[in-house]
């Protein structure tokens, strides 16, 4: 495996790999999450890149972004193992030399969910995705449904932009009790581990709910995600919305809606966690 960090050694060995090529962006302190991308795009791909980038651009200015986790020498052996090429783990100076004054926005998607609570965050997110997108030139690159609203914000920048990329989903990988895999998950004490369970249970009961035709409209399923949440101590909701799939709009009827998304945001002491359900009808 090699690492690479400049962008001239990156298009040198771009201009000989062998195709396709698979990316997988991620911001490091890889999880069985992030290796489940790598081992998805090493199925499909000749070449498989993972890029390594805690992205500036991203977060609020009273984010995380200077505590982020980061640790590149266990990242590598990680990537290795699950097959990656080529690491990208680029410096800040050499992703951003100087401010920008060009960025992508993505709207009406990301008015809602995670768009509303972190404003500027998705137009971080398309950037960063189109720097990365340029550099590599992958032919496939590969997102985590963790993210369901990022996956639906990318692959609509990718559509409207008509970049030549083909957007892979893949389904969330969780711990053996249900907790979604995070790399924020470290900064969880061990009280509360077991309370950000909430998150997933509540999803599980909503989605036995949903199965069972309890609710006609987004909001009532939301309405019930929303109390169940909130009545766990030491959890505080960020936002509780089902809304369709991947159009981010109101679930007027059920019946009518092919697929759906329950996503579900709450603070767990400082720490913020997200997790969703994909509802679709067969
Ligand atoms: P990061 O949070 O490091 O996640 C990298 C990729 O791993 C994303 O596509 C994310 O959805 C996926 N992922 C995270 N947890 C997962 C899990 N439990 N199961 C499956 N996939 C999971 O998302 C980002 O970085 C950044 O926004 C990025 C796209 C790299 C742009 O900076």
């Amino acid at each position: 495996m090699e690492v690479i960090s400049k962008q001239k050694q990156l298009r040198q060995r771009r201009s000989e790999a062998l195709q396709p090529v698979g990316l997988v962006p991620t911001m490091g302190y890889l999880h069985e999450g992030h290796l489940s991308l790598i081992r998805r795009a090493r199925q499909e791909c000749k070449t498989v890149v993972v890029s390594i980038y805690v992205n500036p651009l991203q977060f609020g200015p009273n984010e995380d972004f200077e505590h982020y986790p980061r640790d590149l020498e266990r990242d590598l052996s990680l990537a290795q193992e699950a097959g990656a090429d080529w690491v990208f783990a680029p410096t800040p100076e050499e992703m951003l030399p100087r401010p920008l004054v060009t960025q992508v926005m993505v709207n009406e998607l990301t008015d809602r969910l995670c768009g509303a609570s972190r404003p500027g965050h998705f137009d971080g997110v398309a950037t960063v995705v189109t720097q990365l997108f340029n550099l590599i030139q992958p032919d496939r690159a590969y997102f985590g449904l963790k993210d369901a609203q990022q996956v639906a914000v990318i692959q609509r920048m990718v559509e409207d932009l008509h970049m030549p990329v083909i957007i892979v989903p893949c389904p969330t990988l969780r711990e053996p009790d249900g907790l979604a895999m995070s790399s924020r998950n470290v900064y969880l004490s061990p009280t509360e581990r077991q309370r950000a369970l909430i998150l997933n249970r509540a999803l599980q009961e909503a989605t036995k709910r949903w199965e069972a035709g309890e609710w006609e409209k987004g909001e009532e399923a939301a309405a019930y995600l929303a109390d169940m949440i909130t009545s766990e101590a030491g959890v505080t909701l960020d936002y509780a919305e089902v809304l369709t799939y991947p159009d981010l709009e109101p679930v007027e009827s059920f019946d009518q809606s092919k697929a759906v998304l329950a996503a579900v945001a709450a603070r767990v002491g400082s720490t913020r966690l997200i997790d969703n359900r994909i509802w679709q009808r067969e």
